[in-house]
């Protein structure tokens, strides 16, 4: 099977977990495309859905899915989202599509987030995938500093502000041994808005694309 033959099954087997009449939080990504579309077949749908992102927003509302703001609803049952890297315990890698900063808030508001995957995402420690990190512009080189001192380089995303506005920094050469600490100080950095760091919100779930068909792994 390709790369986006095993996004299209995890999407749809994604499906177990929406329960028709509710209000569900949605991601975004070529993964996450596969599950609005999925969405968008059930007998029952959904009552509406919170988006991480104007892109999904976008496909949401185009397959007739009504789209709340994540102000609207105190709780959602559920969060399916796709990721860049998920390691052992389910903390990930998220951003490559920018939208790191929505999905965190997002998967906040959910009772449960459910990480849709093809196998090429799971690996023992997060890193080799560049750290997105959203930084308000004014701090750029100074955020861009602290990284270097831990041995990262960062490099300012060509030509891409998030749907919030801001530059994303892509951090290579880090390894990334223990997420919720590094999490934990990379967000206290002055002009970081969210660093792609996905420990304190893991994933309670993920659904493996593989050859052999989807792997559920719970954590
Ligand atoms: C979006 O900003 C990301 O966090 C995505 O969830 C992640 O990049 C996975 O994307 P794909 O499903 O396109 O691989």
């Amino acid at each position: 099977m390709t790369q986006d033959e095993l996004k299209a099954l995890v999407g749809r087997a994604a499906l177990r977990y929406v329960v028709p009449g509710t209000v569900i939080g949605v991601g975004t990504g070529s993964t996450v495309n596969h599950f609005i579309d999925a969405l968008a077949t059930m007998q029952s749908p959904v009552a509406g859905a919170v988006s991480s992102s104007k892109a999904s927003t976008e496909r949401l509302a185009a397959r007739g899915i009504r789209v709340l703001e994540a102000g609207e609803v105190q709780r959602l049952p559920v969060y399916v989202d796709g990721a860049d890297e998920i390691d052992a315990r389910g903390c990930m890698i998220k951003g490559g599509g920018a939208a790191l900063t929505r999905e965190k808030i997002v998967a906040d508001l959910a009772e449960r987030f459910v990480c849709i995957a093809d196998a090429s995402k799971r690996v023992e420690v997060l890193g080799r995938f560049p750290l997105p990190v959203e930084v308000i512009a004014m701090a750029l080189p100074q955020v861009a500093r602290r990284f270097e001192a831990l041995g990262g380089k960062a490099v300012q995303r060509p030509g891409v502000l998030t749907d919030n506005g801001h530059p994303v920094l892509d951090v290579r050469g880090l390894s990334i041994t223990d997420p919720p600490a590094m999490e934990a100080e990379i967000n206290q950095w002055p002009g970081v808005v969210t660093v792609g760091i996905f420990a304190r919100h893991r994933a309670g779930t993920c659904l493996l694309g593989t050859a052999e068909g989807v792997v559920t792994l719970s954590y």
